[in-house]
């Protein structure tokens, strides 16, 4: 039986419950632009979506896909002028300490990926007991990208590999694509099935590049502070009429 959806391009939509993505990855942007049209400052528009972030883990959770994962802050992202980094750092720490308990209640795993070393060390703090307190949930895991770079990630993992091996506890021979991946912060989570992006923009901005190889991409000119639960359903809906190939012939052909 399907979930029948009153969204407005189509009278019903019909979302599958059995052909859900097992993993959504999103590139939550648009929050500087969204405020900035409106002559508010670019940081409403980070903690306006904040909001949304919670509404998509709430939808993600009710609709039962396993793993979520949030590009919230980017390698590149501390560039930014240092009052909208303190902000968003600040924003970060008071989100988790108020939403852990609710994390708990649903049954939602948190992990972190990026390098949390460069986090200031209050968030640290919150970020190791959200991370902690949340360990034992089975219900869904929902991932933070942190201060996550995709190159960076792929170089410590070579490092890693590389590390490994000149040690003698790894036969370069034995290096493949499951090895690496496993040496990524994603570690042993499945790949994307859908990625989607926000605020129109057309491209990955580092994110998880050696996961996404075979993902379906969603691009949506929505701003993340007007993505709701709406938004996201049509972006599952929109990936449950794609055909996955994976470099294969369908079978009918
Ligand atoms: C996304 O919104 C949030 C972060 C990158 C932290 P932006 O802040 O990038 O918003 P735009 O792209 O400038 O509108
Ligand atoms: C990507 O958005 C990072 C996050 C959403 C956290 P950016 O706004 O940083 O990406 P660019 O600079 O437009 O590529
Ligand atoms: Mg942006």
């Amino acid at each position: 039986m399907g979930l029948s959806l009153p969204l407005e391009d189509f009278p019903t939509l019909v979302l599958d419950p059995a052909r859900l993505p097992r993993h959504v990855a999103i590139v939550m942007d648009g929050n500087g632009r969204w405020a900035t049209r409106r002559g508010l400052s670019r940081l409403e528009g980070h903690r306006r979506g904040k909001d949304s972030a919670r509404t998509v883990i709430e939808v993600a959770r009710e609709l039962g896909i396993p793993y979520l994962t949030l590009f919230a802050f980017s390698n590149e992202n501390w560039q930014r002028p240092i009052a909208e980094v303190s902000f968003l750092m600040a924003l970060l720490r008071r989100y988790l300490m108020t939403e852990t308990k609710r994390l708990c209640k649903r049954g939602i795993k948190l992990i972190i990926l990026g390098d949390q070393a460069k986090l200031p060390h209050a968030v640290r703090m919150v970020l190791d007991e959200a991370t902690r307190l949340t360990a034992a949930n089975t219900d869904m895991t929902l991932a933070l990208a942190l201060s996550y770079g995709g190159r960076q990630e792929i170089v410590q993992a070579v490092k890693s590999i590389a590390r490994a091996a000149a040690s003698g506890e790894l036969d370069p021979e034995q290096i493949n694509e499951a090895l690496i991946a496993s040496r990524l912060h994603t570690g042993h989570l499945p790949d994307p099935d859908l990625l989607i992006r926000t605020s129109g923009e057309l491209r990955l901005s580092n994110f998880l590049l050696y996961q996404l190889a075979y993902t379906e991409l969603y691009f949506t000119e929505t701003l993340w502070p007007d993505f709701g639960e709406r938004e996201f359903l049509r972006a599952v809906v929109a990936y449950q009429t794609r055909e996955r190939r994976f470099g294969a012939v369908r079978s009918s052909d």
